[in-house]
């Protein structure tokens, strides 16, 4: 029998901005996991149910009689359940266990080595939530929640550690983390880094910059300069391998798999399919194709901050969507490069979509501007050599991604990844 409190959630989960299963019913809900982390707060682990697929979330719930924010809903007389990640009390409680290394039931609560927590500063909840739930203290820690978990290690705790290893000035410092122990490879439930403060969001920026017409190539080469530092050390913490002609084989397969599939479902894509395919298959022939490696794997502007001299790179869980085995696959360090220039064109043109006016021939230039500029930037400093082949092949790729993703949430945006296609598919570009 569901208690009061799942019969709540089973409502309250599929309105909140990082559940991640929206486009199916939620069948049932099950707490399969707590403790206690002070008197009426406990932190819970969530089997959410959809059809035959099982996911888990990690919630903290405070119980009382009254939320102050993220109610869920009453749960007896004069008693209120709530997300308590609203509740400044608990931002003080995770930092200060994190601090003095505790446990409570199945968490632990780790500090890395040699840290120093300002266990004064006060937390609270990062404005625009987005996939995970982040707490900032002052301007010293980030306190991220991955509320969905995948099992063992996150690879964001993963690479960031090894970054921190080595003192790299693109990633922010580890500071702690959060586990919960189930035996096999604990399961990471929070990342806490050194907060970067004053720094711009890269999107922000960038898009403010294609909208007044100013040349954001400065910028941008600083950026491709970061990623290349980042690819090396990357390169040397973690496995490295050649590419066989197996390796190409299946990416090209799924590039193509995933090109049928967005072919079938979206129109607009069709006329361009075969050439398309074309450019996805002079990958199978590469010559001399660049190692495989460890990635960032989701990297847009959104995943960097710029603090006016430097530019720090965040959020190494890779692609959403993938399983963690092929988040942590080695892959060509071209596919954050095709990502970061499919980022560049969805920010020149972000305010004509949003216009829904044509796309300003403006627009188009300073994206090629700032699109040299990278790869420039990114060449300069050692980063991997740069295929033409292969890095079109990906950015293809990654448009068709786009077309698929916004052709399901966001048509107004279509015309970007769409409009890039003809550009992508007749012109060599380095
Ligand atoms: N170390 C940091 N310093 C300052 N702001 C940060 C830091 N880490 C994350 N942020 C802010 O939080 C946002 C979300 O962080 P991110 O790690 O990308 O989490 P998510 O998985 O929710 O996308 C970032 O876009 C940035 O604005
Ligand atoms: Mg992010």
């Amino acid at each position: 029998m569901a208690s009061a409190e799942e019969l709540l959630l089973i409502h309250w989960l599929p309105r909140q901005r990082w559940f991640a299963g929206k486009d199916r019913p939620v069948t049932a809900v099950r707490v399969s996991g707590s403790a206690e982390l002070f008197p009426g707060l406990r932190f819970v682990v969530l089997d959410v149910e959809q059809g035959s697929a099982t996911d888990r979330y990690q919630l903290y719930l405070g119980v009382g009689e009254a939320a102050p924010g993220g109610l869920i809903g009453p749960v007896g007389p004069g008693t209120v359940v709530y997300d308590a990640v609203h509740d400044p009390a608990l931002a003080s409680v995770l930092l200060d266990r994190i601090d003095a290394e505790t446990s409570a039931g199945a968490l632990r609560f780790r500090r890395a080595p040699g840290v120093a927590l300002d266990t004064a500063a006060g937390g609270r909840p990062l404005g625009a939530e987005q996939s995970n739930t982040s707490l900032v203290y002052g301007t010293s820690h980030i306190l991220k929640l991955f509320r969905r978990l995948s099992p063992g290690r996150s690879p964001d705790l993963e690479i960031n550690l090894a970054l921190t290893s080595r003192a790299s000035p693109y990633a922010p410092a580890v500071h702690g983390w959060i586990e919960l122990d189930e035996g096999d490879e604990p399961v990471t439930l929070a990342l806490l880094s050194a907060y970067v403060p004053g720094a711009a969001d890269g999107w922000e920026l960038a898009t403010a910059r294609a909208a007044s017409a100013e040349s954001f190539a400065a910028e941008a080469a600083a950026l491709g300069e970061a990623t290349a530092a980042v690819h090396r050390d990357l390169a040397e913490l973690f496995d490295v391998r050649e590419t066989t002609s197996a390796d190409l084989a299946a990416l090209v397969d799924a590039m193509r798999a995933q090109l049928d599939e967005t072919s079938r479902t979206v129109a607009e894509l069709r006329p361009h399919a075969e050439a398309i395919g074309a450019v996805f298959d002079t990958v199978r022939a590469l010559d001399d194709p660049p190692p495989l490696q460890r990635v960032h794997g989701d990297y847009h502007l959104g995943q960097a901050l710029y603090t006016g001299d430097r530019w720090v790179l965040l959020d190494f869980e890779g692609e959403p969507a993938r399983s963690p085995a092929e988040r942590r696959a080695p892959s060509p360090a071209l596919r954050d490069v095709a990502g970061m220039l499919r980022s560049f064109d969805y920010a020149a043109h972000a305010s004509d979509a949003d216009a829904s006016r044509e796309p300003s021939p403006g627009a188009s230039s300073w994206a090629e501007e700032t699109r040299a500029a990278f790869l420039r930037g990114y060449s300069s400093a050692g980063g991997a050599a740069v295929h033409p082949d292969l890095l079109h092949a990906l950015e293809l790729d990654k448009a068709v991604y786009e077309i698929r993703y916004e052709a399901a949430h966001r048509p107004a945006w279509l015309p970007i990844p769409l409009n890039a296609l003809s550009r992508l598919t007749t012109t060599r570009q380095n």
